[in-house]
Formats: structure tokens, sequence, C-alpha cells
């Protein structure tokens, strides 16, 4: 009988940078997960998403979170896939980290998103899980170009992005609150413009290249 890491070969995958390591999110990561997001995950006055999914009402927020996580796991196919990953800090989960693309094998590019528990911000803990994901992107899985985005109001998340070396790329009007417009300034990051961390630690990276398509394989 084949394990579930067998069948489902992102969940081999881990990322370790010090005590910083990253999983593909699991069922057995969804409790911690609604209770760090219940506890509080941004300023309520400044919505900091472009779904504004940490607006429902808490006693919807549980079934909405993991319903989200499972729909972007179903959707995970070779050609679009978001890893979403678990990141804990000393054993302890402190938030997530995207990675998503869509060709992948053809356009090499992922974007990223993220957040951390509100208790969590301001320690260093978002710059390096994004170097983290930027490293393994380039180096394990032969990305060419990442990009993110952020809206303008949002200094931390701009301040991450400059710090790993993303460069502006325009800015977007999209719709965040239902009727409010905001300025979402886009960000690209290359090799080349590429502050590194830390060294990352990773395995499980060959099933995961081998699954999405050999085409997407890096070092
Ligand atoms: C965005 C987020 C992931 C960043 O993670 P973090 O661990 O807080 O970030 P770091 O501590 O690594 O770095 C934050 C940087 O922002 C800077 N910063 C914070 N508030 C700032 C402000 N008001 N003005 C200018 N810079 C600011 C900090 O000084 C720090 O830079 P420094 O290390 O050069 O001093 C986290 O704050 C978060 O989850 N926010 C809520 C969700 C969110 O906004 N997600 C991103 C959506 S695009």
């Amino acid at each position: 009988m084949l394990t579930l890491e067998e069948i489902w070969p992102p969940y081999q995958l881990a990322i370790t940078e010090g005590d910083l390591r990253l999983t593909v999110v699991r069922d057995d990561d969804l409790a911690e997960f609604v209770a760090v997001a219940l506890d509080g995950v941004h300023d309520p006055e400044r919505m900091p998403f472009s779904t504004p999914w940490t607006d429902v009402d808490p006693a919807e927020l549980p079934a909405s979170f993991v319903r989200f996580q499972w729909g972007a796991r179903s959707a995970f196919t070779a050609d679009r896939f978001n890893l979403m990953f678990a990141v804990r800090r000393a054993g302890e989960l402190v938030g997530t980290q995207e990675f998503s693309t869509e060709h992948y094998a053809l356009t090499r590019t992922g974007e990223t998103g993220s957040w951390l528990g509100r208790r969590f911000h301001g320690q260093g803990i978002g710059t390096r899980m994004r170097r983290a994901v930027c490293a393994f992107a380039f180096d394990h899985l032969g990305a060419v170009q990442v990009t993110s985005g952020a809206f303008r109001d949002n200094p931390s998340s701009l301040a991450v992005s400059r710090k790993v070396g993303y460069r502006p790329n325009g800015v977007k009007r999209l719709q965040r609150r239902p009727g409010e417009v905001a300025e979402n300034q886009q960000l690209l990051l290359t090799p080349e413009t590429f502050v590194r961390g830390a060294p990352i630690t990773v395995t499980g990276a060959e099933a995961l290249q081998k699954f999405v398509g050999s085409g997407a394989g890096g070092g």
C-alpha cells in the first residue's frame, strides 16, 4: 500500500532555515491555524488581503478557513499549483507562506503571499520565510522570477519585499473590502536582485519536481 506521502508528494517537502520549518499544510495543522487566525492576523482597521477572509464572522472563520485550504489542495495540479506552507518556528505554528503558480512549466513564475499571527509580527519571521521560499523556488523548482503584491498602506509587507530584493512592477487598483478600492503595488523578484538569507535545507524536492512535471526540475 502506498503511503499518503507517496500518493501526495507535496507532503514530502520540507524547507528548513535555522529554527524555521516550512511544510505543506496538512489536516493535522488546521486546528492550530484556526487558533492563530482567530487570535488576530492584522489591525482590523486596515485590510491587507484582496480577499478579505479575516472579516468573516469569527464563528464562521474556522470552517471557511479549512474550506479554503481544502479547495487549494484539491485544485493542485502540475499546471497550476499553490504550495501553501505551514510555517513553524521552533515547532510552534506562526503563519503561512504561499507560492502559487499558473502554467508553471512554461512560465516558471510563482507568486508569494503570506501572513503571520499578529503576535509574531515584527520579529523578522516574515523576511526569513519569504527568503526561504524564494531560495527554494529559484534553486529547487527552476523559477526564473517570483512576483508579489501588497496594498500601498501595508508598510511591513512592502518592507519585507524590499529587503528580499523585489522591485516595483506597476500598480493595480483592486477591490479589497466590498465597495473599497485600493492601490496594490506589484512586485517582481529575479535571481539577480534576490537578497538571500541564511542557507536553507530542503528535503522532498525531487518528488515534488516529478509531481509537477519534469520541466520544473531545478538544481
Ligand atoms: C507582512 C508580514 C508577513 C511581515 O512579517 P513580519 O515578520 O512582521 O516582517 P519582518 O519583521 O520580517 O519585517 C517587517 C519590516 O517592516 C518594517 N515596518 C513595520 N511597520 C512599518 C511601518 N509602519 N513603516 C515602515 N516600515 C515598517 C519593519 O521595520 C521591518 O523592517 P526592518 O527589519 O528593516 O526593520 C506580517 O506583518 C503579516 O502577517 N501582516 C499581516 C498580513 C499581511 O499583511 N500579509 C501580506 C499581505 S500582502
